[in-house]
């Protein structure tokens, strides 16, 4: 394949401007890497949030310049001499969870977040730029190769007709997944999701549905809540009142003859503070399990210490997945148990190209929830 020696793409620099720039140089591959070119990538609302130091959202600390971009699905167009299974020509989903080779539990966001020790911090000055230019660099182990008959053929082919576009909802899917593996939810168990109805709450449901667990979706907005019940009528829902014992008891009266085995949180940064999760946490039953994801900033958890002692409760932490969770939501997709797709809700809110960079930043922070994202296509 014919690889051009420079690419358009956008640059971000030390005072949080973004600028569009026509003849960046494009990346050489090297050892355990692969050239891609970029197809489709999500105009991230938190880094939009990051840059534009928005109350509540997280620094951005990484050196600059760089080009930001977190996960993509693209083409591959060389690969490193190390190369076994990924080849030229491939549709590949990249995502941003990279980790150190040499120490695994070295971990950054390419280009969201660098971690806070000097070993992330030199990793991410390794693999510094990311997709929001025409060609990326791309460690082997953040790409994965695509069914692209299978997810992007027409229906009537035997397919199940996504476009490159659909496929970027898939990396939220992964998030809760690697939740709820690392807590063991099984088939027919019942999990609390609270909220419900974001970008990544919402996709907690459609994996906790696709593995066959039974799902109690909580969240303050009616609205919200009747959206995702539309997309999986499976579901039941509680809204929260803020009256927490009132909550609680919803939550068990929902889950039936069992209280409920699992809880998920999703809560962003805003929610600091809330203890709606208070109800959620103590709906679960002895023994049960409680994954805390949600990026809040609460220096403690709000949940009374007896209960969870006398209950057995295990209550963790999740940060991101692990590889196989990427595999086994691929293969749910490929499947056909995890669905994207508009009619599935999965809407793609709005297209940009790079040069419209200023607009697609707009448009990311205005299309929010379940089933939206704001797209760039280098
Ligand atoms: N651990 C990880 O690996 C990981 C990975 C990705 C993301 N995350 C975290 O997951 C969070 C959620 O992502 P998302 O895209 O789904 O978020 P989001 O769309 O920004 O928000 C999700 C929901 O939170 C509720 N909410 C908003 N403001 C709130 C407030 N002040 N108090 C209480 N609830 C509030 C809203 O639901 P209702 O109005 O219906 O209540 C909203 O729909 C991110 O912000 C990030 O911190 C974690």
């Amino acid at each position: 394949m014919v690889i051009p020696k420079t690419m358009k793409g956008l640059v971000l620099h030390e005072d949080n401007s973004i600028k569009f720039e026509a003849a960046l140089p494009v990346p050489e591959v090297t050892f355990g890497s692969a050239i891609i070119r970029v197809l489709a990538t999500p105009g991230n609302p938190n880094l939009v949030r990051m840059l534009r130091s928005e109350a509540g959202s997280h620094a951005f600390t990484q050196p600059r310049p760089l080009t930001p971009g977190g996960y993509f699905i693209g083409r591959i167009v060389a690969v490193g001499p190390d190369a076994t299974v990924l080849s030229e020509g491939q549709l590949v989903l990249v995502e941003h969870f990279v980790r150190a080779r040499d120490d695994t539990t070295v971990q950054i966001l390419w280009s969201m977040h660098d971690g806070n020790t000097p070993a992330t911090k030199k990793l991410h000055l390794a693999w510094r730029n990311g997709s929001y230019a025409e060609y990326v660099r791309a460690p082997f182990e953040n790409t994965y190769a695509l069914d692209e008959k299978r997810l992007c053929s027409p229906v009537s082919e035997g397919g199940l007709g996504y476009s490159f576009n659909d496929l970027t909802h898939f990396i939220a899917q992964c998030v809760p997944y690697g939740g709820f593996r690392s807590v063991n939810l099984q088939a027919g168990e019942t999990v609390v999701i609270s909220p419900a109805t974001g970008l990544f709450s919402g996709a907690a449901i459609s994996v906790a549905v696709a593995i066959g667990a039974n799902v109690i979706a909580v969240s303050r907005s009616k609205d919200g809540l009747a959206k995702v019940k539309s997309s999986f009528p499976s579901i039941k829902t509680v809204q929260f009142t803020g009256d927490n014992e009132a909550d609680t008891a919803s939550i068990i009266a929902a889950s039936g003859t069992h209280a409920p085995d699992v809880f998920l949180d999703l809560s962003p940064p805003a929610a600091t503070g809330n203890d709606g999760v208070t109800a959620c946490m103590m709906s679960v039953r002895p023994y049960g399990r409680i994954v805390l994801m949600g990026g809040r900033g609460d220096s403690n958890i709000p949940m009374p210490w007896p209960v969870l002692l006398y209950r057995n409760l295990t209550i963790k932490g999740g940060f991101m997945y692990e590889r196989e969770d990427v595999q086994q939501v691929i293969r749910l997709l490929e499947g056909g148990q995890v669905k994207l797709g508009k009619e599935n809700g999965y809407e793609i809110s709005g297209t940009f190209s790079l040069e419209e960079w200023d607009k697609c930043a707009d448009a990311s922070l205005e299309h929010i929830g379940f089933g939206k994202i704001v797209v760039l296509n280098p």
